[in-house]
């Protein structure tokens, strides 16, 4: 199946210059995004990553991470923007174009060890999915790997990742 097909190009989206490239076309698409998900925990699985938890990142992180997850029998933590999560967090801040961000996980939702795999929908500058690397390696995870539908391939982004492997499923 082509799932380019199903992501549609929006240009000049959010600023003027920028071609968004807008995945809720696939994820309307029930053939598209079963086969998406699918396709993803099929590469995933076969990587060996043998992940205990799927850390999803806010927000189009936990549309395909949490679909992940039940496909994959593990389970799903949600990393947060700040002050949304209602028990104690762990956080890290990072950088962005103009100023800076942060990114919060509940406490215990981790332990030292933990075999974490990182999922988000699109990999583009890598800013978000490095931050939430570092967040999860913060607390002594071991972080096995990440996964992305998409990739915007001139960006770099996997450049800033640590090095574990990195599965995607369309690249641009
Ligand atoms: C988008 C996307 C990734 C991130 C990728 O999220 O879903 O999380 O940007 O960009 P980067 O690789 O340059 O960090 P966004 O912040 O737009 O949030 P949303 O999922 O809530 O729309
Ligand atoms: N599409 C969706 N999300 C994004 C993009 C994009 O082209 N660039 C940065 N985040």
């Amino acid at each position: 199946m082509d799932l380019k097909s199903l992501i549609r190009d929006i240009p000049d989206f959010p600023k003027p210059g920028i071609l968004f490239r807008d995945i809720t076309t696939l994820l309307r698409d029930a053939a598209g995004l079963r086969h998406a998900i699918d396709s993803l925990a099929d590469k995933l699985d076969g990587a060996g990553l043998n992940a205990e938890y799927i850390v999803g990142i806010e927000s189009r992180g936990f549309i395909i991470g949490a679909a992940l997850a039940y496909k994959l029998g593990i389970g799903f933590i949600p990393v947060r923007k700040p002050g949304k999560l209602p028990s104690l967090v762990h956080s890290v801040e990072y950088e962005l174009e103009y100023g800076m961000d942060k990114l919060e996980v509940h406490q215990d939702a981790l332990q030292p060890g933990s075999r974490v795999l990182i999922v988000d929908d699109l990999i583009a500058t890598g800013g978000t999915a490095c931050a939430t690397a570092k967040l999860v390696q913060q607390i002594g995870c071991e972080l096995v790997g990440f996964g992305f539908v998409v990739e915007l391939q001139d960006l770099a982004g996997r450049q800033n990742l640590p090095d574990v492997p990195i599965v995607t499923l369309v690249e641009y």
